[in-house]
């Protein structure tokens, strides 16, 4: 099965609106006319419409970080998928586990009761996937093991578990079309990738999960990256792997010149 790699920046909090806009402008020669590989930037929602019009033309698609399960309503603070429809975007980043109140590195402050205040389980984030695709967005559905699951020899149980809990109800014809991200929370922002073969294993995991649930035909359509330390110097070898699409990058995607060399490490 031949799928287009795929490679997303997620900013996280981080980018004023000029800030964005110089980030898009500087990504922008640094990719263009490049084929074989689809790439998306997601900043935070203050400087979507910045973005959206800094991109125009580029190729570079538009994603959000986060986005709510309705339509509209008396919902104070959150953002519906249409509203990101209309904003440009394409995709949306769905139950990160910076939302799911897991963090890579560990921060002392952040505690339990702090966490919930994120809220997110694999419920909220089936809502939110079958919400975004009805809207004709695109998830990028997160998941991974901490390294107490890790530890625990839980890891593929903790995925699966994510995998089927955040998709249940979908069809065969929607699966086909998502992106999910394996991002290991131990290696998200700690500068420790997860190494490559154990990368692909998983996401081998997560694809064995699909067809399972949904059929050969929808595994072997979605894509699935790896997210998690992705930099200039790994990201060559963990995208040629079988069942590695691309990559979900935070940090290496917020200076144009180290995003760009990542973009380009997708290209066969
Ligand atoms: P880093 O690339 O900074 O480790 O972050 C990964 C991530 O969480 C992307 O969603």
């Amino acid at each position: 099965m031949n799928r287009l790699p795929i490679v997303a920046g997620n900013w996280k909090m981080h980018k004023s609106i000029a800030e964005a806009r110089a980030l898009v402008e500087g990504l922008k020669p640094r990719i263009a006319g490049l084929a074989g590989v689809e790439v998306v930037v997601c900043p935070p929602y203050t400087a979507i419409a910045a973005v959206r019009e800094a991109a125009a033309g580029s190729g570079i698609a538009l994603g959000a970080q986060d986005v709510f399960w309705k339509e509209k309503g008396a919902y104070t603070s959150q953002v519906a998928p249409g509203m990101l429809v209309d904003a440009g975007c394409r995709y949306v980043i769905i139950g990160h586990s910076e939302n799911r109140g897991r963090f890579g590195v560990p921060e002392p402050e952040m505690t339990e009761a702090l966490c919930r205040w994120f809220g997110e389980t694999d419920e909220s984030v089936n809502a939110k996937t079958k919400a975004a695709l009805a809207a004709g967005l695109v998830p990028i559905v997160c998941v991974g093991e901490t390294l107490e699951d890790r530890r625990a020899g839980r890891t593929d149980a903790v995925i699966a578990a994510q995998v089927e809990r955040g998709l249940a109800g979908l069809s065969a014809g929607q699966v086909a079309g998502l992106v999910v991200a394996y991002e290991p929370v131990w290696a998200i922002g700690t500068g420790e990738t997860c190494d490559t073969p154990e990368a692909d294993r998983v996401c081998g995991v997560i694809r064995g999960v699909l067809a399972a649930g949904f059929g050969d035909g929808a595994a072997g359509s979605a894509r699935i990256q790896y997210g998690g330390s992705v930099k200039p110097g790994n990201a060559r070898e963990l995208f040629s792997q079988p069942h590695i699409d691309g990559g979900l990058v935070g940090g290496a995607s917020l200076e144009s010149d180290s995003f760009a060399q990542i973009v380009r490490a997708a290209v066969p």
